[in-house]
């Protein structure tokens, strides 16, 4: 499977977000962070940067919510511009997590979810045949700029098998710390999809 690039705006100056993005367009994915300061310790930004970015890419783009209760917003989010939108399993119910994707998929966007670094594989069996992208993080989420978490790579691994076996079209994104070196670590253990921040804008 050819890998794919996804950067995130997160680390771009936001003051000149619009050259941020067309700076980026030979990539695979704008990856666009939303931060609560309730799901994670800080706040990035939302529903009207998310339409302004739209008017300057024709990338689609991949919208990372880092929000409790995402489903309340997912469609907004997809209104808006996302192409696909990934909500954390730790987030909310599996109901409503359910009802998420189900909104997602309605609105004619690809959900996606994603596990936090404590979260074991196990958390996205529910939702595997149902989402098309599945997002391992290699941080906690909340922050740019921190270290790879190697040990992650298991996750990755086990979660490759999952898809292979059940869902084979479900793209594997890793986000948080990836860079030149540690983006091999990442496709030797299954994924396809790779966020970049700071490796990318700093
Ligand atoms: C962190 C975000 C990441 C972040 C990655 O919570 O989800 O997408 O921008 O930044 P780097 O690549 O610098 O770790
Ligand atoms: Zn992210």
């Amino acid at each position: 499977m050819s890998v794919k690039i996804a950067p995130s705006i997160l680390s771009a100056d936001f003051a000149e977000l619009g050259a941020g993005v067309e700076a980026i367009a030979t990539a695979d994915y704008v990856h666009f962070d939303v931060m609560d300061g309730c799901f994670v310790p800080n706040i990035s930004i939302g529903i009207p940067v998310l339409q302004s970015i739209r008017k300057r890419t024709a990338l689609p783009i991949d919208v990372h919510l880092m929000i409790v209760q995402p489903e309340r917003y997912v469609d907004q989010f997809c209104d808006a511009g996302a192409d696909l939108v990934t909500c954390h399993v730790e987030a909310d119910t599996p109901e409503n997590t359910l009802e998420a994707i189900r909104r997602i998929r309605a609105c004619g966007k690809k959900p996606a979810v994603c596990v936090k670094p404590k979260t074991p594989a196990e958390a996205v069996l529910p939702y595997l045949e149902l989402v098309d992208l599945i997002l391992v993080m290699t941080v906690e989420p909340g922050f740019g700029g921190q270290s790879f978490m190697a040990d992650m790579m298991p996750k990755v691994s086990q979660i490759c098998r999952y898809i292979d076996a059940r869902n084979p079209a479900c793209e594997l994104e890793v986000d948080g710390g990836v860079n030149a070196q540690t983006a091999r670590l990442c496709t030797a253990a299954g994924a396809n999809v790779l966020v970049a921040g700071s490796a990318f804008f700093k």
